[in-house]
């Protein structure tokens, strides 16, 4: 059954690196990124336009239609617009889309406002992905309406961690404590411009209390790199790095996007 919090679509593939108990790894990213390479790239339409923008204007993309989700909360701990590193062809993430409640210290990501590249990234980007053409992706994503809260402290510092919940098809996000298969925390460093996700998993038998991060393995970790500051300035470092991962292609944009085209 899948429910909200049942499991994430974006882990399913790498279940196949795990034997039993989790302990034991087989590598066969470099298989899924060859296969996943094969596949044609495809580019999702919204009223006939394209949701493409090609390599060479993206950084204007990204000038023109970074910040501009209308929630651009002073007072939120999760500001700016931040480039996925080790998570397959997923572009960024803009937090100006995230609704912020403070009361209860929930931030709401619709991952619908999601971007990715056209094709796949190599593994030294995209880390064990998955090796999909983000193009296959992005409607996917919309589709399922891919949803996460961050519940996060206010005022974060650098160490300090946000606890993730999903919520897909419309079922209403887990409860704070409330931990499905996979325990998700993501953790800030270097004044903010990098925060850490890192998984684990929970076998359906264990409830897992605060310290089970400390004593388990972790399943997974990907990155977030700063790319637009909430202030509007480009890291230059990071959309560096970001170009290098996308080698070339264009970026797949969401439908919510097409208006900045
Ligand atoms: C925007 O914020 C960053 C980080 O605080 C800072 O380095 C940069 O100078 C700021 N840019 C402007 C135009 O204020």
């Amino acid at each position: 059954m899948i429910t909200g919090r049942c499991c994430s679509f974006f882990v399913v593939p790498l279940l196949a690196l795990l034997v039993s108990t989790g302990l034991v790894k087989v590598d066969i990213t470099p298989l899924f990124y060859a296969s996943g390479k094969l596949l044609p790239d495809y580019v999702p339409e919204a009223d006939g336009k394209a949701l493409r923008v090609p390599n060479g204007e993206i950084r204007e993309f990204l000038q023109r239609a970074g910040l501009k989700g209308g929630a651009a909360e002073q007072s939120a701990p999760l500001k700016g617009v931040y480039m996925f590193d080790q998570m397959g062809p997923v572009g960024w993430i803009d937090f100006s889309y995230a609704t912020w409640d403070s009361s209860t210290g929930a931030a709401d990501v619709n991952m619908g406002t999601v971007t990715a590249q056209a094709g796949v990234p190599r593994p030294e980007f995209g880390g064990i992905g998955p090796f999909v053409p983000g193009g296959y992706l992005i409607p996917f994503v919309e589709w399922v309406q891919y949803k996460v809260r961050f519940y996060c402290p206010a005022r974060m510092q650098d160490g300090d961690v946000c606890n993730l919940v999903e919520s897909l098809f419309g079922h209403p996000y887990p409860k704070k404590g409330e931990v499905g298969s996979m325990l998700w925390h993501m953790t800030r460093f270097d004044g903010g411009r990098k925060y850490v996700r890192d998984s684990w998993l929970v076998p359906p038998w264990v409830t897992p209390d605060e310290s089970y991060h400390k004593t388990h393995g972790k399943f997974h970790s990907y990155r977030l790199f700063l790319l637009m500051h909430a202030n509007g300035t480009i890291d230059e470092e990071h959309f560096s790095r970001f170009m290098e991962k996308l080698d070339g292609q264009d970026l797949v944009i969401p439908k919510i996007l097409a208006k900045f085209l």
